[in-house]
């Protein structure tokens, strides 16, 4: 028969029982992993228990319908806006499964939903196997270690991992940028056109900065001469935008540092573009100059706009090797 898969979730009130289980299982079979006993545990009322889950945020992971590991999230005080990982648990049967992995990403997502930029958890020296997975799962240990207050003999230590959206630049077809294009450019004004009749010929570079996998920058270039130094090879930029929740982070100036990179690789000796006067400063402060006398009122747009070029320095790529 085939296995059941597992599965994770945040459990309600209605879980109070199935918390208490897998808790005093916990408790009993790794006491020296944690600062709460399991007599203590044990003693707990029904109603108590009810609060617990009611007023904390507590993980399960389940295979079927059997609950085979646990986890709690809580917020950080001495650190605001970051989270604790606590009473991470994964029954015997179940270790070097994907349960602890999971128990992991699910209380990162509560974490970065709230959010939160990094998970912190304590490790007791007595759960060796405790630290490696958590090593191994991108923790690292900060700070100096402490003896637990339950046992003096037992030194804890401090662990945190960045939670924070990974970036990345990649490329990627035009179409994947109409929606945000759309949006941060238009307004969302389903009206008006969003593509560049140049977006899906060979020669046009698209470039994406993505936030996981979610698109929130969009750069395209073409291969056009320029109203500078019209003898430089020379790319257009268009479509610049950076996602309205996602602005104010450095994610534009990345995407533009990349595109130029492998712009000047391709031959490109020249950028340039019709910028909005409103974009202006992110252009000048990477290194873009205004174009005199290029002052213009977009045909698209209807704002006041202003012609910018930036000349890609072979040698400067050069000595940088
Ligand atoms: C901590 C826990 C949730 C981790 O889940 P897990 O499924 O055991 O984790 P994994 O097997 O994926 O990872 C553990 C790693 O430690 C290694 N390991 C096993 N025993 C070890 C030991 N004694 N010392 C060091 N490393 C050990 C494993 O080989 C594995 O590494 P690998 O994947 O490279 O082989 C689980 O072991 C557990 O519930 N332990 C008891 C409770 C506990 O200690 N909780 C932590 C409270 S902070």
């Amino acid at each position: 028969m085939a296995e059941s898969p597992l599965s994770v979730r945040r459990i309600d009130r209605a879980d109070w029982a199935a918390l208490r289980t897998i808790r005093l299982e916990a408790l009993a079979d790794a006491p020296q992993a944690f600062g709460s006993t399991l007599d203590g545990a044990t003693r707990l009322s029904a109603r108590q228990w009810r609060a617990k889950v009611t007023t904390s945020q507590y993980f399960v992971a389940e295979r079927g319908r059997a609950v085979v590991g646990m986890a709690s999230g809580g917020f950080n005080e001495q650190r605001p806006g970051t989270h604790w990982l606590y009473g991470m648990y994964v029954t015997p049967a179940e270790r070097g499964s994907l349960a602890a992995k999971l128990l992991v990403r699910v209380v990162v997502d509560w974490a970065r939903g709230d959010g939160g930029d990094e998970l912190y958890l304590h490790v007791a020296s007595e759960a060796p196997r405790a630290r490696a997975f958590y090593e191994k799962t991108g923790f690292a240990v900060t700070g100096e270690p402490f003896t637990m207050e339950r046992d003096p003999n037992v030194t804890m230590y401090t662990m945190k991992k960045s939670i924070a959206n990974e970036f990345r630049v990649a490329r990627v077809d035009a179409a994947e940028f109409y929606e945000l294009r759309r949006r941060v450019l238009r307004e969302n004004d389903a009206t008006k056109s969003v593509e560049d009749p140049r977006d899906r010929e060979p020669t046009a570079i698209h470039f994406a900065g993505l936030l996981d996998d979610r698109v929130v920058v969009s750069a395209s270039f073409y291969p056009t001469s320029a109203p500078v130094r019209e003898d430089l090879t020379s790319y257009q930029l268009r479509f610049m935008a950076v996602d309205f929740d996602a602005q104010g982070h450095g994610y534009g100036a990345q995407v533009l540092a990349v595109a130029e990179e492998a712009l000047r690789d391709a031959g490109a000796e020249q950028l340039w573009a019709n910028a909005r006067d409103s974009a202006l400063g992110f252009y000048t402060a990477t290194g873009w100059e205004i174009i005199t006398d290029s002052a213009n009122i977009s045909a698209e747009t209807q704002l006041p706009h202003h012609k910018i070029a930036k000349l890609l320095d072979r040698e400067t790529n050069a000595a940088s090797g």
